[in-house]
């Protein structure tokens, strides 16, 4: 057997898709449900929770970290009339995001282009990161991020898989950072709890979490 050490690369190709269909498909993954249940389950619940966390109304600003093609985006501006930057790291997800979305108060951007603004005073009231910390190699690095596009006091609602699934050229692996620790670490915690079977599917309720945190005043 050689000794040459193996190495693995990122590689978010994955998150490249051709439609709104296969979008879909990568968005939610089917597990032990259907894409299409889980989208019908879980889009509203989560809009829902969300709007009870961060109340927003017309004149919120909220960045939606990994928006993939705009779902909880979609929802959150039909429900509450706010404004959403979509950050994703796919550009073929940006482009798709605009048509699903379908609203003007709805944007998306690279994350180059919003640490642009952020260094020009951008600050937002609040952040959502849904299934999407997951899959950062370099997730201290966007958490921090995510704190930087903060207005002071402001709010983040994160659901994510408990562990890292990281696209790589070998398959999807878990790199072994304790997400809720960083999160823990980087905000005050307000409150963290389970996303409940009834709300997903019951494979990913059985390793998902729910974390709501305010930015810290230090
Ligand atoms: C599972 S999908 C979830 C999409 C969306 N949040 C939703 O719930 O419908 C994960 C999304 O995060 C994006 N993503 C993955 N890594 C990212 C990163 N480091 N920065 C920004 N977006 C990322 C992917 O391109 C993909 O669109």
């Amino acid at each position: 057997m050689s000794d040459n050490p193996v190495t693995v690369s990122y590689n978010p190709d994955i998150f490249e898709v051709r439609s709104i269909e296969e979008a879909k498909r990568i968005v939610l993954t089917a597990e032990d449900s259907t894409t299409e249940e889980r989208w019908r389950v879980e889009t509203p619940y989560l809009a829902e929770s969300i709007g009870e966390y961060l109340k927003p109304d017309a004149s919120s600003l909220i960045v939606d970290y990994g928006c993939g093609i705009g779902r909880i985006a979609k929802e959150l501006i039909e429900r509450y009339g706010c404004s959403v930057i979509g950050v994703d790291i796919s550009t073929s997800m940006r482009q798709l995001a605009p048509g699903y979305v379908g609203n003007a108060r709805f944007a998306t951007c690279s994350w180059s282009a919003v640490d642009a603004q952020i260094d020009h005073g951008l600050r937002v009231d609040a952040v959502i990161a849904i299934w999407s910390l997951q899959h950062s190699p370099k997730v201290a690095d966007d958490i921090a991020r995510i704190a930087r596009a903060l207005k002071p006091d402001g709010h983040l609602y994160v659901c994510n898989l408990d562990r890292a699934v990281v696209p790589t050229d070998v398959g999807w692996i878990d790199t072994g950072f304790d997400i809720k620790a960083l999160l823990a670490d980087a905000f005050v915690e307000i409150a963290i709890g389970p996303m409940l079977p009834e709300h997903t599917s019951g494979a990913i309720a059985e390793r998902a979490f729910i974390g709501k945190y305010r930015k810290r005043s230090d």
